[in-house]
């Protein structure tokens, strides 16, 4: 059994989420993850000094459906005077939820003051969450670690401090920047997180399955879950009955994240980032490699609906 619950006035239907991805969660992808059950989906972060100067392909990122909603579109940057702006130029959007990035651990990122170093300045966070709040007046929400480093861990005080300036939700993954994307997740302190404040608490870390969800859910006491790469090649991630064994039913769901991409973007423009994708529907499974071996070679984007549809037969 799940439950839903409310960021704001937004009500989800269920309390399993899509993680931002970048390179990933597009409109496509979300679209898809919305179809097999996920309650709301993330967009890739997106510049904030992209948006306020009205670059091209940052605004490619922010595309929409109606049929998608709810989206949290999520916005990175270090300047809350940029970040504002961002925030408003978003709110004329259809989009749901702004959500901060104050997680990715990647240098470019960190370099600039963004992303995870946020959690190693209170003050500059705080007035980031504030310039957002004022500039919109849909739910802000904000992503990010447990903390620094091992000694450094601060998300519940963090999250404390989020709240007070604004934020109606806070999604935690639970590693601390110099653990990357390695080591373990420490859902204790997502839990000390959870119980720090009265705004909805969503837990993010190695969740793979449904049933990997709804553990969380029970261990930590969290509002919601976030999945990130457990749904890459596996929206079945977010359903009940959880990921089919057979190659043709896997290919079912790749040939729907296809005439997706088909309907929404320019595949040819983008099909080394469609050939990812589609691999990662066959991995683990008998017969994947085969399959896997023939995405890689194809050179256009029909070829690779061609093959999706043959086997579909
Ligand atoms: C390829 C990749 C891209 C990511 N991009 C973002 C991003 O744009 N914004 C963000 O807040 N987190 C990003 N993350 C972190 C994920 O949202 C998530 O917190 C992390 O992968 C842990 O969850 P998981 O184990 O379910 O993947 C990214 C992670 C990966 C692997």
């Amino acid at each position: 059994m799940t439950h839903n619950f409310q960021i704001k006035s937004l009500q989800l239907e269920n309390p399993f989420i899509l993680a931002p991805l970048a390179g990933y969660t597009d409109l496509p992808f979300r679209l898809l993850c919305r179809q097999y059950g996920a309650a709301l989906c993330y967009t890739e972060m997106i510049s904030c000094h992209g948006l306020v100067y009205n670059k091209k392909k940052t605004l490619q990122m922010t595309q929409t459906v109606p049929q998608e909603k709810p989206v949290a579109l999520q916005l990175f940057g270090a300047d809350p005077v940029m970040m504002g702006k961002a925030a408003a130029i978003v709110s004329d959007m259809d989009i749901d939820i702004i959500d901060i990035n104050m997680g990715c651990p990647v240098k470019k990122v960190v370099k600039k003051g963004a992303g995870a170093a946020l959690m190693q300045n209170r003050n500059l966070a705080a007035a980031i969450i504030k310039q957002v709040c004022k500039n919109t007046s849909k739910p802000v929400s904000i992503k990010i670690r447990t903390g620094w480093s091992h000694d450094s861990v601060t998300a519940p005080e963090f999250a404390r401090m989020a709240q007070d300036n604004g934020a109606s939700s806070i999604a935690v993954h639970g590693r601390t920047w110099t653990q990357g994307f390695g080591g373990d997740v420490d859902l204790q302190t997502i839990t000390r997180v959870k119980n720090s404040v009265a705004i909805p608490v969503i837990a993010n870390g190695d969740i793979v399955s449904y049933q990997d969800g709804l553990a969380c859910l029970a261990r930590s006491g969290c509002d919601g879950v976030m999945i990130g790469r457990g749904a890459l090649g596996n929206p079945w991630v977010f359903s009940e009955n959880g990921t089919p064994e057979t190659l043709a039913k896997r290919m079912r769901g790749l040939s729907e994240h296809l005439h997706l991409i088909q309907k929404y973007s320019n595949p040819d423009t983008i099909l080394a980032r469609i050939k990812n994708h589609a691999g990662r529907y066959f991995k683990g499974i008998k017969g994947g490699l085969a399959i896997r071996k023939q995405i890689y070679g194809v050179s256009n984007f029909s070829e690779l609906l061609e093959l999706a549809q043959s086997c579909n037969n």
